[in-house]
């Protein structure tokens, strides 16, 4: 998702200097390039050496070092990044670029610079909520600067309150809706996503292994690529993304009634979720109780929910999953033109990084039209940008297909 992106991260001095390691490891993991910029006063809680390390890049702070031979240091770092990133933001640096001052090398690296700025401010609630540096965040925000809204908690100075910084993942998701591409903006994209739970006894239930991390990615590279998002998911054990609207459900029945009652206003719906074809016919009052005999239970179908959608298309994009054991494109396809999918995503559970529960995928993105584009193995979140992508050809397709 960030594969070649610059990213000049700015540490100011605060006591959530030292998240900023850990943020450096998840940009250099997603693939972005880190130049790392510190003031006087962050340096006194994170050492230079640990964010050098971490970005394998030198680490700047001052304002009279040359780079390289002749080149101006400011100016050189102004026109390096994709993105500049404040993590921690102190009240000074917000009020020092507010106010136009460019004293150190940070500030008049943002004064000099044409590349998007993403403050994550940081600092006790009452700094934080004095109407002096909220009127430099208005009015930062006026010149089309950014900015993380501070999580809510225990600070450092043990006061509750707004103002601590948000958790790296959570900072690493701002940057990736700020720099990703905003084509699916005007679209609704519908996503289901885990696994359907079909109780037998007030105790117990059949599932299968999904864990909703496919979906999940899905859902939130589709948010940031400008879509309104409504996610329709099975039990998890995971966090919805921000920013969608989140249903939860438990077996096959129930996402089948979420998904129809919300149909309406999709415009795409990508459905990842592993529904159990099959419910138990009866569900006991008590828990079945052990007894010497084998018990034979007796399982009847489930709403096939994407047969549904596939006959009420209308003008939306459908897009499905195949997980298979054999034969995957043979049974994919046949499933793409049987429910009148317009793309089937197949995965196949025996190729070694494909499936369930793992963060990575192998899949093969099959078209009504017959095209066939087997992607390598990737991290699920870019199988999800991978299958977006798409979007626009299999309209494109659609419509000259009416043509
Ligand atoms: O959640 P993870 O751990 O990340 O794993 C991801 C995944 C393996 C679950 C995902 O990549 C995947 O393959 N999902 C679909 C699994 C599946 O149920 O495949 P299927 O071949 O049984 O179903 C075909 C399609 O019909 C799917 O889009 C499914 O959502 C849909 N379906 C199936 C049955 C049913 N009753 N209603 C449906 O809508």
């Amino acid at each position: 998702m960030l594969k070649d992106k610059k990213i000049l991260l700015g540490i100011t001095g605060g006591i959530a200097a030292y998240k900023a390691a850990e943020l450096t490891r998840l940009l250099i993991k997603q693939g972005a390039a880190v130049k790392v910029v510190m003031t006087e006063h962050a340096t006194e809680f994170i050492t230079p050496l640990t964010m050098q390390t971490l970005s394998g890049n030198p680490v700047y702070k001052d304002m009279f070092t040359l780079i390289e031979w002749s080149e101006i240091g400011h100016i050189s770092l102004a026109d390096y990044p994709d993105l500049i990133v404040i993590a921690p933001a102190t009240a000074n640096i917000i009020a020092k670029v507010a106010a136009g001052l460019a004293d150190d090398l940070l500030s008049t690296t943002v004064m000099a610079s044409r590349a998007p700025v993403l403050f994550c401010p940081a600092m006790n609630t009452m700094m934080f909520t004095n109407p002096i540096v909220q009127n430099n965040i208005e009015k930062l925000t006026e010149h089309g600067y950014r900015f993380l809204e501070p999580s809510s908690g225990q600070l450092a100075c043990k006061v509750e309150g707004q103002g601590r910084l948000p958790d790296p993942p959570e900072i690493l998701d701002a940057i990736e809706t700020l720099l990703a591409p905003k084509d699916l903006v005007g679209e609704t994209v519908l996503v289901t996503a885990g696994p359907t739970r079909e109780p037998f006894d007030p105790v117990r239930f059949i599932t299968n292994y999904s864990s909703g991390k496919m979906g999940y990615a899905i859902a939130q590279a589709a948010r940031r690529r400008g879509a309104d998002v409504i996610l329709v998911s099975g039990p998890t054990a995971l966090n919805p993304p921000t920013g969608v609207e989140y249903i939860a459900v438990a077996s096959a029945s129930e996402m089948r009634d979420a998904v129809m009652a919300r149909l309406d206003r999709a415009t795409v719906v990508v459905k990842s979720a592993a529904v159990a074809d099959y419910r138990p016919s009866v569900l006991a009052d008590s828990k079945i109780k052990k007894g010497a005999d084998e018990i034979v239970m007796k399982l009847e179908r489930n709403p096939d929910i994407i047969a549904e959608i596939g006959r009420n298309k209308g003008d939306r994009v459908l897009i499905g999953f195949a997980m298979e054991t054999e034969d995957l494109v043979a049974n994919a396809t046949k499933k793409l033109l049987e429910k009148n999918m317009d793309m089937i995503v197949a995965n196949d559970l025996k190729t070694q990084g494909a499936g369930f529960q793992g963060d990575t995928n192998v899949v093969k993105l099959i078209r009504s039209g017959g095209r066939i584009d087997a992607l390598p193995l990737m991290d699920k979140s870019e199988v999800a940008d991978r299958i977006l992508d798409r979007i626009g050809d299999l309209k494109a397709e659609r419509n000259d297909g009416r043509s």
